[in-house]
């Protein structure tokens, strides 16, 4: 039985379509893990566009107004992929997410939901069809706040969020610490990533950055994302088993987080 990953924020543009496409093609084509990843932001899905799936046949919102989940599914980089369609409709029913994920979970090891930011029946939908969230946030005060407001909504929903994903950092001097994160969402921060130009790259050639550019900083902070995911052992840089580091704190959160992963795999 496969777990439902939402990757939420109430903020636009801090990287949950990158994220969630980026997690996906990492756990499927590094990890082997059988993956579906659904566009939950109906009102302005682009998850299509990452995934370079550019005309769809079948959305999901022809999933949530009736169809069947398989008419809607399209294969790339190694990931089973539900999009949304651009188009103007309101026949569908965004609540009815997690009935129609219920029986997909049997045949997945991770649902990944690219959810929207609006705060309505959207988020809602990604919310309550999600085992887990992991927030997104950008390292300002600005997304930090939608990021409690978001974190509040999900306790208060009975969902617990697993980690926040700090993304898009240009300069550390001037972002929110991770202390201040955590403590003001009581959620462990389990990895920054930078703003880098490969994200952009990737986005422009429709394939995830980090099955490119793997020795890039994004694509070194996605590896730590999957391993947390697939329950294996983050693989420490060398330097700091040459200097026998101690752990920093994200790296201890990602090593709890990861436990809990692996112990779920036999709940399953
Ligand atoms: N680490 C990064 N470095 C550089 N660019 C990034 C990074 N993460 C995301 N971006 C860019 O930021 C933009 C917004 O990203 P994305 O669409 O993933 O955000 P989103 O949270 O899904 O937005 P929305 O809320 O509108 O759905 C995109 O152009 C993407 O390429
Ligand atoms: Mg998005």
């Amino acid at each position: 039985m496969g777990e439902v990953i939402g990757i939420v924020s109430l903020k636009g543009g801090v990287g949950k379509t990158t994220l969630s496409a980026a997690l996906a093609s990492e756990l499927a084509e590094k990890h082997d893990k059988r993956i579906l990843l659904v566009d939950a932001n109906y009102s302005a899905p682009n998850l299509g566009i990452h995934m370079d799936i550019i005309s769809p046949q079948g959305s999901v919102q022809d999933v949530l107004s009736g169809k069947k989940l398989s008419s809607a599914i399209h294969s790339k980089y190694g990931v089973d992929v539900i999009p949304g369609n651009f188009l103007f409709r309101k026949d569908y029913s965004p609540l009815k997410l997690r009935t129609k994920l219920a029986y997909a979970k049997k045949s997945y090891d991770f649902i990944i939901l690219d959810a929207s930011p609006s705060l309505n029946d959207e988020i809602l939908s990604a919310l309550l069809a999600s085992d887990r969230a992991f927030i997104v946030t950008t390292p300002d005060y600005a997304s930090l706040s939608c990021a409690m407001k978001l974190a509040k909504l999900a306790r208060q929903r009975n969902r617990s969020s697993s980690g926040i994903i700090v993304n898009r950092v240009v300069d550390k001097k001037l972002s929110v610490g991770l202390e201040e994160i955590q403590e003001s969402t009581g959620i462990p921060v389990i990895a920054t990533i930078k703003e880098e130009k490969i994200v952009h790259e990737g986005l422009y050639h429709r394939v995830p950055a980090n099955l490119v550019w793997r020795s890039s900083s994004f694509g070194k902070e996605i590896k730590k994302l999957g391993y947390i995911l697939s329950g294996k052992k983050e693989q420490r840089a060398l330097w700091k088993k040459v200097m026998f580091l101690d752990m920093d704190k994200e790296e201890v959160n990602r090593e709890m987080l990861r436990q809990d992963f692996y112990k779920s795999m036999f709940r399953r």
